[in-house]
């Protein structure tokens, strides 16, 4: 088992601004990071994609072995969002490399409950995700056997697209449908503007990639929307 995750657990309980490195300057990905948690973040999520779940094609487990010692080491987790295919295949590649949290889509696990099971056996914690246009009841079981749920607000595969608005109401009948000790996360054009209605909506890790990357200073755009969410 891993010896991160007791505080894993302690972070899933609280209010987050998870920066999304997928918009980041990967030439500059250390201090990136480095940034975004000196100004306070504490979850640093990373998007894997495979080129056939989603049409992209991003990181592997060996970046997140290159940053993890330093999120640790400065006190932050690493929350991995696996857009691939047979995420089975790479529970423990990426456990072993880093990883703090697991995130699979329920579109893309056969055994959903299996794979569930096989992450929270590597010590981290267990995340389920579901696209726009995916139901929240094809979570009815999975729901008691994860984590964390974890509501797309666009379609996976990119960063910057806009918040689909039907994910709104989404994210609030998750948060009435989910036991109260699952985490509720969400993923996809979270900006300063919408940031406190969703967590008054009970999203409590909220994902932003261009927000805090896009554009200006990293640690300026963190702290704008760690202060958004935190005026909810
Ligand atoms: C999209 C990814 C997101 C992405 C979000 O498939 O899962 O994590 O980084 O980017 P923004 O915040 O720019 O919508
Ligand atoms: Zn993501």
């Amino acid at each position: 088992m891993k010896e991160y995750g007791p505080m894993i657990h302690q972070l899933l309980k609280e209010v987050h601004i998870a920066p999304s490195i997928l918009s980041a300057d990967f030439g500059r990905l250390e201090a990136q990071v480095a940034e975004a948690i000196d100004a306070g973040a504490r979850v640093i999520h990373v998007d894997v994609m495979d080129g056939h779940f989603v049409p992209n094609i991003t990181i592997g487990p060996v970046v997140v072995k290159a940053i993890a010692p330093m999120v640790h080491e400065r006190g932050a987790a690493v929350d991995v969002h696996l857009m691939i295919e047979s995420p089975e295949r790479y529970v423990e590649r990426f456990a072993e490399a880093g990883a703090d949290t697991l995130v699979v889509h329920q579109e893309a696990c056969v055994h959903l409950h299996s794979v569930l099971a096989q992450i929270r056996q590597t010590g981290a914690a267990a995340g389920v995700a579901i696209n726009p246009a995916t139901p929240l009841e094809t979570l009815s079981e999975a729901r008691h056997f994860c984590d964390l749920a974890l509501v797309m607000s666009v379609n996976p595969g990119f960063g910057g697209q806009s918040f689909i608005p039907t994910s709104l109401a989404k994210l609030a009948a998750a948060r009435a449908f989910l036991p109260r000790d699952v985490a509720l996360q969400v993923d996809g054009g979270v900006t300063a503007a919408n940031v406190a209605e969703l967590v008054r909506a009970g999203a409590n890790w909220l994902v932003a990639g261009s927000s805090v990357y896009g554009h200006g200073s990293v640690a300026d755009n963190f702290r704008t929307l760690s202060s958004a969410a935190g005026s909810a």
